[in-house]
């Protein structure tokens, strides 16, 4: 009885244990799901939060900025953790090991040949015959479903091109045959389609802009303004002729946007922006406006494009663009509605805001529904 009692008594502690186990994983697995969802709500609402405080302030990382009293809104500046090291090789020095000079004579030719090259974006024969605006915007292949909802949305009042604003995708060259035939097949269709013979990466996007200059003060010398932004931004168009016909005299000698005049290079190398002393030997840049959307006039883009050519590459295409026109003695102009940042969806979209950024197509079409 006594062997049995023990043995029973053992048993029944060892029974006890799991069910005690049991339960004690069941209360830990439903408070890690608990605590689980939780974080999750907390980590959307602290994004939001980031959202709007970063909307009314206006935070650009592309550079470390630096306190200037006249434009203490940028008197700091944050890490986005959600931008990933990039993958692309540097863009390299010229001259390999030496830093980079800040002029040289004819080093940064830009001879490539067109790929696709719809000539007749701003001819004015037929249709409007003054361009008001060529908008030009940086898009990569696989984005169909971007440009397909800017052709729908933003830019859909003159996706022609027989308006007073008009329009053009910015690509270079990829491997893949597939989505390149599929690129020719949507020129041919919506005859908006740039397209040079360079290797499309991240750190070829000057190579892009400067694309888009030479185009435009080649092929679009009618137009009186030059716009440059991407494939993720919703464009107001009416906030910007607004903003063309309010500042058209000092856009002759500058560049408007979201700008920033006193900021210093990323050293920190797992940044997006990163730019080694090599490849930008001084503490500052001189000033530049964001790659998001920037704006200027005909004028000012013919001599960008000229002046490119004496200056080395820099990988950063806004900041090149910043380099171009600090070497010309043009400056920087601030314009209110431009924002680097995404603008929660609202009647502003049509109003007030000139750009938001990192608008999804689903979102432009929500905007653009929107009836305000
Ligand atoms: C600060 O901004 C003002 C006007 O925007 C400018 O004139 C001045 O040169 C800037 N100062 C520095 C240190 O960048
Ligand atoms: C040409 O553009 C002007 C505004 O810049 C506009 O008033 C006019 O209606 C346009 N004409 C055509 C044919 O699109
Ligand atoms: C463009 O970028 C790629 C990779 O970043 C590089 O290999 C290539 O040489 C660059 N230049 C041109 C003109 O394609």
């Amino acid at each position: 009885m006594g062997k049995s009692g023990v043995c029973s008594s053992g048993v029944l502690s060892a029974s006890t244990m799991v069910y005690v186990l049991t339960a004690l994983s069941i209360v830990v697995l439903i408070s890690t799901v608990y605590v689980n969802s939780h974080l999750n709500s907390l980590l959307s609402v602290s994004k939001r939060i980031h959202n709007y405080v970063s909307m009314y302030i206006g935070i650009d990382s592309k550079a470390t900025v630096t306190s200037n009293s006249s434009s203490s809104r940028h008197a700091f500046s944050i890490t986005n953790p959600s931008i990933t090291r990039a993958t692309t090789p540097r863009a390299t020095t010229p001259g390999g090991t030496t830093a980079r000079p800040n002029e040289c004579k004819s080093c940064f030719k830009h001879d490539f040949d067109f790929m696709l090259n719809n000539e007749d974006v701003c001819q004015t024969d037929t249709g409007n015959s003054t361009i008001k605006v060529i908008v030009l915007i940086s898009t990569i292949h696989k984005n169909t479903e971007k440009r397909k909802a800017i052709r729908e949305t933003w830019m859909s009042p003159y996706t022609g091109n027989t308006g007073p604003v008009r329009y053009m995708f910015l690509l270079g060259r990829i491997s893949d045959k597939a989505l390149q035939v599929a690129l020719e097949t949507e020129s041919a269709s919506y005859r908006d389609i740039l397209q040079e013979d360079f290797m499309d990466s991240y750190n070829n996007l000057t190579l892009k802009t400067m694309m888009a200059f030479r185009w435009a003060s080649t092929f679009c010398q009618k137009a009186e303004f030059v716009m440059k932004t991407d494939d993720d931004m919703f464009v107001n168009i009416n906030g910007l002729l607004r903003a063309v016909n309010q500042h058209t005299d000092v856009l002759q000698r500058s560049v408007g946007g979201f700008c920033v005049l006193s900021a210093s290079p990323i050293r920190d190398k797992g940044s997006k922006w990163y730019a080694s002393e090599k490849m930008y030997p001084h503490r500052k840049y001189p000033g530049y406006c964001s790659g998001t959307g920037y704006v200027t006039s005909m004028f000012v883009t013919r001599r960008v494009f000229e002046i490119s050519k004496h200056l080395p590459f820099f990988h950063l295409e806004d900041i090149f663009v910043g380099l171009c026109i600090n070497k010309l003695g043009y400056t920087f102009t601030r314009i209110g509605g431009f924002s680097t940042n995404f603008i929660p969806i609202s009647c502003s979209y049509k109003q007030s805001i000139i750009t938001s950024h990192g608008v999804s197509p689903k979102q432009m079409r929500q905007a653009w529904d929107l009836k305000c």
